[in-house]
């Protein structure tokens, strides 16, 4: 029996999954653990059940001297310091997979949404501009043949790429190593290098992790190199995009639109992109379907319990799982 602190109210089994324990939750009406309450319960936990937004570093772990594991609710998990977790021989895992779909499905959202002027038209009609049927009204990116650049072929880019054929587009993707044969040639999708992604596509879509390498990895170089009424879609993490270049290059009108779900520093949304009437903007809800952010919590629950019962959690990104079980 341990401690979990579970920082959220979430959906799912959860109390089911970490029967036996003692769970630390919010309150009833309290959707969070309040910082100080979390660190407060930290000092004798065994398990900690995470936020994106909670920075798990030095400092938080310097107060939680019995953790063995931080289940991470998300598949990205930029947020925990691996090199401070691993000192502490922490196990940290993520929730790939359940939230694939949901993921993909906003992502084309987003790029459907950018890529045919939705909100301007929109717009439109809510402040009386409408003024009826014209041939030439707001003009739009034909995404039947066009093509669609995919950086980070994972799970989500796959998934997003799958459905883009559907739509007619031609897929590239760009990686530091190439995928697989199988779904490279299921996807028909061929691989290029970053610059020639971004000089060549008509819709550019981000899925990869945000770490050193990545950050601002979509700079005001990359997006100059965009083609003129090119789209951008970011549902991965806003840092990798460099969001004062983004909002430069929209105001100096050389991209068609973008779509984001994520932002450097969320919540803060850069007030120039939400001037810009061709930046779609979604509060991180990628994963925001009940059925994904209840699999997330069984799965993130279900690798505390394993980890404090001495099993090897399905979802190990940081720790040496083998190393706790054997303690
Ligand atoms: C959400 O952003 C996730 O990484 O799961
Ligand atoms: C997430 O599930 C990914 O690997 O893209």
């Amino acid at each position: 029996m341990g401690k979990v602190v579970v920082a959220a109210r979430l959906p799912g089994r959860i109390d089911e999954i970490l029967a036996g324990h003692r769970v630390v939750a919010p309150a009833a009406g309290e959707a969070e653990l309040p910082r100080a309450r979390l660190v407060e319960e930290l000092r004798d936990a065994d398990g900690l059940l995470a936020l994106l937004k909670l920075r798990v570093d030095d400092a938080l772990l310097d107060g939680a001297p019995k953790l063995r594991v931080v289940a991470n609710y998300a598949v990205g998990y930029d947020n925990v310091d691996l090199a401070a977790t691993a000192r502490r021989g922490i196990v940290v895992t993520n929730t790939p997979g359940v939230l694939t779909d949901a993921t993909a499905d906003l992502t084309m959202a987003l790029m459907l949404a950018a890529a045919r002027r939705l909100p301007e038209g929109a717009a439109m009609i809510r402040d009386g501009r409408w003024h009826g049927w014209e041939p030439e009204q707001l003009p739009a990116m034909d995404l039947d043949g066009a093509q669609l650049g995919v950086l980070g072929l994972g799970r989500i880019g796959q998934a997003v790429a799958r459905r883009a054929r559907g739509f007619g587009m031609r897929v590239v993707y760009a990686q530091p190593r190439p995928a697989a044969a199988e779904v490279a040639a299921a996807l028909e999708a061929r691989a290029v290098g970053v610059d020639e992604l971004f000089a060549t596509s008509d819709v550019v879509t981000l899925h990869c992790p945000l770490s050193p390498v990545t950050r601002h990895l979509v700079n005001a170089a990359r997006l100059a190199a965009m083609k003129p009424r090119a789209v951008l879609v970011n549902t991965a993490r806003g840092a990798i995009v460099d969001e004062a270049a983004l909002v430069a290059a929209l105001a100096g009108g050389a991209l068609g639109g973008v779509g984001l779900d994520v932002f450097e520093d969320e919540p803060r949304v850069h007030p120039g992109l939400i001037a810009c009437a061709r930046a779609v903007l979604m509060p991180h809800l990628g994963s925001s379907t009940v059925g994904a952010r209840t699999a997330m919590a069984e799965t993130a629950a279900r690798s505390i319990a394993d980890v404090l019962a001495g099993r090897r959690p399905a979802h190990v990104v940081g720790g040496d799982a083998v190393a706790v079980h054997e303690r």
